[in-house]
């Protein structure tokens, strides 16, 4: 692609969708399990892994460190016997921050890590310093210079020591790369005020799998018996519930029966409150099978994301674009993540009528929205624009597809399965089409 040229998604709004989709693996569970194969002596075997550009980063730095990766379908093997490098390569990791969570599995097999310093993104400054007090609190010695974590363990053995940890705030990464720290070390750790969200529990059934101890996931007190050596598994990761409550979302604003399989339903009992106070019914049609009815009301009502089983922040943009057509007043607070609210902006260009006072967004819904060109300002915003171009009056042109791109599998294939006409094409800086893309998974 040239410089001036840029992929974009066309989206022709208001078509009724209807039928089946196919959830992936969760992003957040793949990135933060293919780190924690790295704790394996000899490597493991990890399925459902979704098809995105996180997932292609992550497999690139895990190989700069040694392993040996093999891709097949939605499966990956990694071969961890060669793994002897510490210090993952800092273009890749400082653009991925569950990348940054490898720091807990390479201090634990080696004994010293040099990791650059994730950054901030988007949505927020994102600090790490409650990785960092967990690691320093298991005895590793920290030092940030320049941008780069450079953390090891002195003593003959290189051992990290089990510890009482008590995270300030229950951060999902800090929890993670805790918690796999942990599997190794000498003694018992435990973490409390953890956080409690499926993507850590998922990671903690695959530190099980391989042989570690750990009692406790998904309550807020962790309890981890470090142990020798971890050895092979074969592995399965759990389907994607921010994946699903998008679809639940598109089901909703566009006024259609959608299925989704699978599922698993408890982890998506906040967003399906929300939705059933908004007006849409859901039901289970299998344990792992879950349907949108849509029942032609659509009502505000107010949303605060906080940590998990509460309302989550991935799906708070989805959530705005659905109360933007909802009659009413709605409040959306985020709690999470200080800078989350950059969608508004966009939405305001397809019609919504949203105000921002500081971390609220206060929503009146609108009649309808009307189709416009919009630019994705993070992964999740990029979801919620799909699914207002989905619900508005002619044509939405979106940019900024390589946040799409990170965090969803084929997320214009799946919604055209559904029937909804939407298409990427590659355009040039006249916006004249001068590609566009097949039915095939093509990445921008
Ligand atoms: C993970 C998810 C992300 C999700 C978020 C909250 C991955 C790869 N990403 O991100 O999709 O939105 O959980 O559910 O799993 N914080 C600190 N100091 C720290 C760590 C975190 O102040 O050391 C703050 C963050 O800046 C943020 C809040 O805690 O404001 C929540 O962050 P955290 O739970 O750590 O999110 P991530 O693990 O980064």
């Amino acid at each position: 692609m040239s410089k001036t040229e840029q992929s974009v998604i066309h989206i022709w709004g208001q078509n009724k969708l209807s039928g089946e989709v196919k959830i992936s693996g969760a992003k957040n569970s793949a990135l933060v399990v293919m780190a924690g194969s790295l704790l394996c002596a000899s490597g493991c075997r990890l399925r459902n892994i979704p098809g995105l550009v996180d997932v292609d980063k992550m497999c690139q730095i895990i190989e700069a460190l040694g392993v040996k990766i093999e891709r097949n379908g939605d499966a990956i093997d990694f071969d961890t016997t060669g793994f002897n490098c510490h210090t993952p390569p800092f273009e890749l990791v400082s653009k991925l921050r569950a990348a940054f969570f490898s720091i807990g599995p390479i201090l634990a097999r080696l004994g010293v890590a040099k990791v650059p310093l994730p950054g901030g993104c988007s949505i927020g400054a994102r600090p790490v310093e409650l990785h960092v007090r967990g690691l320093q609190a298991m005895g590793a010695h920290v030092e940030i210079e320049h941008g780069i974590v450079n953390a090891y363990v002195t003593g003959s053995s290189k051992r990290l020591k089990g510890a009482k940890i008590y995270l300030d705030y229950p951060s999902v990464g800090a929890t993670e790369t805790l918690m796999m720290a942990a599997t190794l070390a000498d003694g018992e750790t435990i973490l409390e005020n953890a956080a409690k969200e499926p993507e850590v529990v998922d990671l903690a059934n695959f530190c099980i799998a391989i042989g570690a101890k750990i009692t406790g996931a998904g309550t807020d007190r962790i309890t981890i018996v470090g142990v020798k050596e971890l050895h092979e598994a074969d592995y399965s990761i759990i389907p994607d519930r921010v994946e699903a409550a998008t679809f639940l979302v598109a089901g909703a604003i566009t006024n259609s029966e959608i299925s989704m399989f699978p599922v698993i339903p408890g982890h998506l009992m906040a967003a399906v409150a929300k939705l059933e106070q908004i007006g849409a019914k859901v039901v289970m049609d299998a344990p792992d099978r879950m349907r949108v009815i849509p029942t032609g009301i659509l009502k505000g009502t107010d949303i605060e994301t906080l940590p998990y089983p509460a309302f989550p922040t991935d799906m708070q943009a989805q959530f705005m674009a659905l109360l933007a057509v909802s009659e009413g007043n709605s409040v959306i607070t985020e709690t999470v993540f200080e800078n989350r609210l950059q969608h508004v902006a966009e939405l305001k260009l397809m019609g919504a009528n949203i105000k921002v006072k500081g971390n609220h967004a206060i929503v009146e819904g609108v009649a309808r929205l009307s189709g416009a060109t919009v630019t994705a300002t993070d992964l999740r915003a990029s979801a919620a624009l799909v699914l207002a171009g989905l619900a508005a009056h002619g044509k939405t042109t979106m940019q900024g597809l390589h946040h799409l791109d990170r965090g969803y599998d084929c997320l214009e294939a799946k919604m055209r399965s559904l029937g909804a006409k939407i298409e990427r094409v590659r355009v040039n800086s006249e916006g004249e089409t001068v590609y566009r893309y097949g039915e095939e998974v093509v990445k921008v």
